[in-house]
């Protein structure tokens, strides 16, 4: 099994999720590769989704020779995935080769950095842009977003999504998990499903996770 329960949070320990997230840490990857890579880490942690997080059923099967049972993902097509701009667009590519079939919903919010920070050490968010299917309650509900630093813009989106609809289970995933942000999203929404390939050790004084890989954002799409 490559999710481990850790507490704070469920860790993709896949070797291949670990090399991924190491070439997108490093300062030498540049934009194009920064881009594909986190194409490829979303897509891995789609896999790993399926694999560790879905229950799979038993179908009868015709082939062109016989008949016979085969497994099925269940609820593989009753799945939203949550596009939290603008870092988690390359991400978002990836992961939807897991779920082809997934309606798509995304979320312009972010930290108005230009206010500065508040008393609590934290940016306020400003969520400019709306747009989420219909959510069923037997649907699986993926939000993506690769960091999860204060988690304050998460708490935001999760408000938007649960206005929405209430899903039978939601994930938020991330490449890259704070402790602090785990811990804000789950006091306020205990019963969602924190995913994240690495937490590491803190927030700097302008929120930004350390080591980190530094702004995905920027980096992916070269501003
Ligand atoms: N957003 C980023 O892109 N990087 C961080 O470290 C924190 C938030």
């Amino acid at each position: 099994m490559a999710i481990e329960d850790r507490g704070d949070a469920h860790v993709i320990t896949h070797a291949l999720a670990k090399h991924m997230l190491s070439e997108l840490r490093s300062d030498e990857t540049g934009q194009v590769a920064f881009r594909d890579g986190l194409i490829e880490l979303g897509r891995l942690c789609g896999f790993e989704i399926v694999d560790g997080m879905m229950d799979t059923e038993y179908v009868s099967i015709t082939t062109p020779l016989a008949e016979t049972t085969g497994e099925v993902v269940k609820g593989i097509d009753d799945v939203v995935i949550v596009n939290v701009l603008r870092a988690a667009t390359p991400f978002v590519e990836g992961l939807v080769k897991a779920f082809p079939q997934a309606r798509q919903g995304v979320i312009s919010a972010g930290r108005d950095e230009a206010a500065g920070m508040n008393e609590a050490g934290e940016f306020p968010i400003t969520v400019d842009y709306v747009k989420i299917p219909d959510i069923n309650d037997d649907d699986t509900v993926i939000v993506a977003d690769p960091m999860l630093a204060t988690g304050s813009t998460m708490v935001a989106v999760l408000e938007e999504v649960f206005d929405i609809g209430r899903p039978e289970r939601l994930i938020v995933l991330s490449a890259v998990s704070a402790p602090r942000g785990l811990h804000r999203v789950e006091e306020a929404y205990p019963a969602v499903d924190l995913l994240t390939v690495a937490i590491d050790e803190r927030l700097d004084e302008e929120g930004y996770i350390v080591p980190g890989v530094g702004d995905a954002g920027d980096r992916a799409f070269g501003t």
